[in-house]
């Protein structure tokens, strides 16, 4: 019986599919708490790629009960998209469940993600106009669509016209848009319910049963730590929180049951979207790295920001998220590259020296990384089953990254498929 959470440690796209598609081979429960579609997991089977954004990463396994926790944010429309891209491919959704209470992405959320990303002009986020951050403004303004009210047609006609009534002036009236006409959105999210309705079930009680039954649960984080609307680069962040911490609330269930946080990292730092990236690589080897590591999203196609690893920002996630182990992927990437840099800490403006991720952008602005250089290697490491069989500047880069981030690396990814990871 254990109950792991598996989150990202730095902007996202760690790897964090590929991991929790590995853990989900030996549990019997997979959990997401948090984010929607904004997310893109990628996970590589008997050479089949999977891209999944809303759906828990351990649907390729039959016996696995995978649940959509309350703290999600659900599309219906690209969510059934989902559905049947699994379908067709022949894997079955029969042990998939969504809780009530997790709150609808409407189309206007996802007008007016659009339109205030293009009102904030140069000052943007960069999101991935999902619709996250305006579903989840409605949740706190306590006027949001849950999945329940998704599924009973009378009360979604209720809400929908209320808040679609509101949501429309904003749109034309503020922005100069178009106005949904509500009668056919009603119409066609009835639709949605329809096919939504037998997958909804209380998450929290079906998490905290298994628990009890001695499951193995698996929580599978999305976004990552440095994306957290309170401890990430704020206001470049999502709407979430996608902590360890953010799992119980996000699922329903106590910080008891929780028994191992793993943190994911790529052995160096990719991040799409705007905002503060002090290691980033404007240059060739920045090419390099997007080009080998097909740093390009897996939700929105745009090609991810490269630069090196970056000791502060991991340190920072280990505190936060309380890790117990480092999985660090795509060692692989780095392979060719000559000598590799690793950021140990900033240096301000007065010359001091500090490792602790400030609080706020107009601090970091103040920060400039301070590298250390570490011997690279040349050879494909892609194959190799166990630590020792690595090459030693290989062995070496990932001691050092547990001394300066304080954790201890327990899988290191060489490849992007299942069978290309090593376990400590
Ligand atoms: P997630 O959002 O954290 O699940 O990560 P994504 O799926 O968005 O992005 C990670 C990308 O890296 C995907 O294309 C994975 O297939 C790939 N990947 C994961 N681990 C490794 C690895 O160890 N080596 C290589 N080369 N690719 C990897
Ligand atoms: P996974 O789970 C990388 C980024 C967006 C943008 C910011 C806010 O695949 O790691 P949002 O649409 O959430 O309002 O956008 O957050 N972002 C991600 N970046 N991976 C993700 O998910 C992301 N989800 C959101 O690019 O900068
Ligand atoms: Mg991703």
């Amino acid at each position: 019986m254990s109950a792991n959470i598996v989150i990202g440690t730095q902007w996202g796209d760690e790897g964090k599919g590929k991991i929790i598609d590995i853990l989900a081979s030996r549990a019997e429960v997979v959990v997401r708490s948090q984010g929607g579609n904004n997310a893109g997991h990628t996970v590589v089977s008997n050479g089949k790629t999977y891209k999944l954004h809303l759906i828990p990463s351990g649907i390729l396994y039959p016996n696995t009960l995978c649940l959509i926790g309350a703290g999600v944010v659900l599309d219906p429309k690209d969510f059934i998209g989902e559905l049947n891209s699994l379908h067709s491919k022949g894997i079955s959704t029969d042990n998939l469940k969504i809780d009530p209470r997790a709150h609808v992405v409407m189309p206007w959320h996802i007008t007016l993600d659009g339109l205030s990303e293009e009102f904030r002009g140069n000052m943007d986020i960069g999101t991935t106009k999902r619709g996250i951050g305006p579903t989840y403004m409605d949740k706190y303004e306590r006027c949001g669509i849950r999945v329940y009210d998704l599924v009973n047609p009378k009360l979604l006609k209720e809400k929908a016209l209320a808040t679609g009534k509101l949501k429309n002036k904003i749109i034309t009236e503020v922005y100069g848009g178009e106005a949904f006409d509500l009668d056919k959105v009603i119409e066609e999210y009835i639709e949605y319910g329809k096919v939504l309705a037998p997958y909804v079930d209380d998450v929290s009680v079906l998490t905290y049963d298994a628990n009890k039954e001695g499951k193995t649960i698996m929580f599978e984080g999305a976004q990552a730590t440095l994306l957290d609307i309170d401890f990430g680069t704020y206001p470049y962040v999502t709407s979430s929180h996608p902590l360890s911490a953010g799992v119980c609330v996000g699922t329903g269930v106590g910080p008891k049951m929780i028994t191992n946080i793993i943190g994911v990292a790529k052995a160096y730092t990719t991040r799409v979207g705007k905002g503060p990236f002090p290691t980033e690589l404007d240059d060739e080897i920045g090419n390099t790295i997007r080009e080998k590591g097909g740093e390009f999203g897996t939700t929105t196609g745009r090609p991810r920001r490269t630069g090196w690893f970056d000791a502060v920002i991991v340190r920072h996630s280990v505190r936060v998220n309380g890790l117990d182990g480092l999985a660090i992927n795509k060692l692989d990437t780095l392979s060719g590259l000559g000598n590799l840099k690793v950021c140990v800490g900033y240096k301000k403006s007065d010359g001091s020296v500090i490792k602790n991720f400030p609080p706020t952008l107009e601090g970091l602005e103040d920060c400039k990384p301070v590298y250390e250089t570490l011997e690279g290697f040349n050879e494909d490491i892609s194959s190799c089953k166990n630590f020792e069989e690595l090459p030693v500047a290989c062995q070496n880069y990932i001691r050092r990254l547990e001394e300066l981030c304080e954790c201890k690396v327990c899988m290191v990814g060489v490849g992007p498929d299942r069978t290309q990871i090593i376990e400590r």
